[in-house]
């Protein structure tokens, strides 16, 4: 069946076996039970809870091209669909603002998300350049601005995985391999302009030297999207991201998929 039931714990003792002849029950009948645990818990300075919004309003559903691409890369990419879904929006509406602007990627790992985003691009019958750059090798520059990551963490790709996937759906693509900006944006010529950059990095200190490194590349109108901002085990991005706020130049906004968006205003 596919109607799923949202069964939210408890917690209280006299509840628990009521809940699992329910559970039972429902199972039988062939419901999908979720579980979701409301407890709320800290890391650091930031309060965390399950978030699970109510809107049930699902595009992505009914947009056949998203639906192709997100099944072929869904192997390839450890970001859920609601966060495909905005990148694939953000690159239409970035690319309505201004035709003619770059897009840039950190934290490639297996393609997934360069994926969406440059089979978009191909949608839209663009020619502009879409960069995408990892270390292949893993985080890096990971501090103790970092709750859980140490370093080396997503290790487990290829450049050549990731090419696969993106040589698929768009031809003006150029990889960056090593670390970004540090190794490789001398690879990007001066002059270019950047509409959109997805920054996938998992930790503060490389979030922070990207943005060092773009904004004043930026479009007014262009936006930054963090994919880790909302995830207890990526603090450090959270850090990053809440010390922009309150800048005249920059609109900071918490998606409550976990993405943070900063738009360039000034
Ligand atoms: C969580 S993964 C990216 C996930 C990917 N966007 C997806 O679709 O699942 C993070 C990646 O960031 C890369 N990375 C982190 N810091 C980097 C930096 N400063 N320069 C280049 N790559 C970096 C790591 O090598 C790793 O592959």
């Amino acid at each position: 069946m596919g109607v799923k039931l949202f069964f939210y714990s408890l917690g209280l003792k006299q509840y628990t076996s009521m809940k699992k002849i329910l559970i039972n029950i429902l199972s039988k009948a062939g419901y999908t039970i979720i579980r979701r645990s409301k407890l709320s818990f800290s890391v650091g300075d930031y309060q965390y809870e399950q978030v699970t919004p109510y809107a049930d309003y699902a595009p992505w559903l009914q947009d056949k091209e998203f639906m192709q691409i997100y099944s072929r890369i869904k192997g390839y990419t450890l970001v859920d669909i609601y966060r495909c879904y905005e990148l694939w929006q953000m690159v239409e509406n970035i690319h309505a603002i201004n035709p003619s602007v770059s897009f840039l990627e950190v934290g490639v790992w297996k393609g997934g998300t360069s994926g969406i985003i440059g089979r978009k691009l191909a949608l839209l019958n663009s020619t502009n350049n879409f960069y995408l750059a990892d270390t292949f090798s893993g985080v890096v520059k990971a501090t103790e601005k970092d709750a859980f990551y140490k370093g080396g963490e997503h290790a487990d790709t290829a450049m050549e995985i990731a090419e696969g996937i993106i040589k698929s759906v768009y031809k003006n693509y150029k990889i960056l391999k090593g670390i970004f900006p540090n190794d490789t944006a001398s690879l990007i010529n001066t002059e270019e302009r950047f509409g959109l950059c997805h920054i996938d990095v998992d930790v503060y200190q490389s979030a922070k030297d990207i943005v060092d490194w773009i904004w004043d590349r930026m479009i007014i109108g262009g936006a930054i999207v963090f994919d880790d901002y909302g995830f207890h085990t990526c603090t450090g991005i959270t850090r990053y991201v809440n010390e922009q706020k309150g800048r005249s130049d920059r609109a900071v906004i918490y998606n409550l998929n976990g993405h943070a968006i900063i738009f360039k205003l000034s």
